[in-house]
C-alpha cells in the first residue's frame, strides 16, 4: 500500500493504472470505513481511499479543530484491508489558495442537515469534485448513513456529468444497531448506552406508518417527543421520499425516514429506507 501526500505524485502513481475505485474519508477509520473499502476494492485495478478533513465543510462553531486526526492508525487498518493508495494531501495541497469557486448544490442543501449546517453541502460538494478531479476514479463509494450527502453527490455527478459512478453501501451498525461514526466516540459511557435509542425510534416510525392508523406529522411528533422524554435534542425525525428528500406526496412508495438529534454534545444522524 503506498501513501501518498502531493497531487503530483498521486497523478504519477495511477499514470498506468487502467482504472481505479475511490473511497473518499476524513479518516479516523471504523469498521463502516472498511466495509466502503471492502465494496470498492473488487470493482476495479486500484483502490484509493483519501483521508482529508475538510475545513470547507465544518461551519464556525462545528468540531473541525478537534476532529480526530489519526492517519498512522487509519493506515495500520487500511494496510490489513484490500487498499492499494491512501491519499492524505494537507490543506496547503487541497486548498493552495482561497476556494472562491464551489460547488452550490441548490434545493437540497437548505433542508433537514443542509438547514442545520448551513455551507455544509457546499463544502462537500466541492472537496469531493476536487478530490475526483485528483483521483480520477470511475467508481466511488459513499455510506448511506450520509443519506442527505449521497444524494447530493450522486445528482452533483449526474447534473455536471462526470465519468464517474456513485456506489452507495449500507450503513454499518454495532449490535445494538447504532450506526457507526467517528462522532461515537465523543459520547460518555451513559450516552453510548442510550445511543441506540435513535435506530429504534426509527424502526417505530417505520413501523407506525407501515400500519398507517396515524398521520404521518403525528408519528414523527411522538417520536420526537420519545427522544426529548429520554434527554435527547431532536433537530428533526422525519420521513421523506428518497427521491428529493422533499415530504412525500400520496402516490410516493419509495420512502426514507431520517432523524437528527444531540445527545449532550455528540449529534447523532440515522435514517431507514421504507418501500410501502
Ligand atoms: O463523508 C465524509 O466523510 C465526508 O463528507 C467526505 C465525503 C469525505 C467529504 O469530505
Amino acid at each position: 500500500m503506498e501513501v501518498i501526500h502531493t497531487v503530483a505524485e498521486l497523478r504519477k502513481y495511477l499514470q498506468g493504472v487502467p482504472n481505479n475505485v475511490f473511497v473518499p474519508t476524513m479518516g479516523n477509520l471504523h469498521e463502516g470505513h472498511l466495509r466502503l473499502v471492502e465494496e470498492a476494492a473488487p470493482r476495479g485495478a486500484c483502490t484509493v481511499v483519501s483521508i482529508f478533513v475538510n475545513r470547507l465543510q465544518f461551519g464556525p462553531r462545528e468540531d473541525f479543530d478537534r476532529y480526530p486526526r489519526t492517519l498512522a492508525d487509519d493506515c495500520r487498518k487500511l494496510e490489513s484491508i484490500d487498499c492499494d493508495v491512501v491519499f492524505a494531501p494537507d490543506e496547503q495541497e487541497l486548498y493552495p489558495e482561497p476556494q472562491t469557486y464551489t460547488v452550490q448544490p441548490s434545493g437540497i442543501e437548505d433542508i433537514l442537515e443542509g438547514a442545520v449546517r448551513p455551507g455544509h453541502f457546499r463544502g462537500v460538494a466541492t472537496v469531493v469534485l476536487k478530490l475526483f478531479n485528483m483521483v480520477q476514479p470511475h467508481a466511488a463509494v459513499f455510506g448511506k448513513k450520509d443519506y442527505q450527502q449521497c444524494l447530493v453527490l450522486q445528482t452533483m455527478a449526474r447534473q455536471l456529468a462526470l465519468p464517474v459512478e456513485i456506489i452507495l453501501a449500507e450503513t454499518v451498525r454495532a449490535e445494538d444497531g447504532l450506526a457507526l461514526s467517528s462522532r461515537n466516540q465523543y459520547l460518555s459511557a451513559a450516552e453510548r448506552a442510550e445511543a441506540p435509542r435513535l435506530y429504534r425510534v426509527l424502526q417505530e416510525v417505520r413501523d407506525a406508518v407501515r400500519t398507517g392508523t396515524h398521520s404521518w406529522a403525528t408519528i414523527e411528533a411522538e417520536a420526537m417527543t420519545e427522544l426529548e422524554r429520554h434527554g435527547w435534542r431532536p433537530d428533526y425525525i422525519t420521513v421523506r421520499r428518497r427521491a428529493d428528500l422533499l415530504p412525500p406526496k400520496d402516490e410516493d412508495r419509495e420512502l426514507v425516514i431520517l432523524g437528527a438529534a444531540r445527545l449532550g454534545t455528540p449529534r447523532l444522524l440515522d435514517n431507514l429506507e421504507l418501500t410501502l
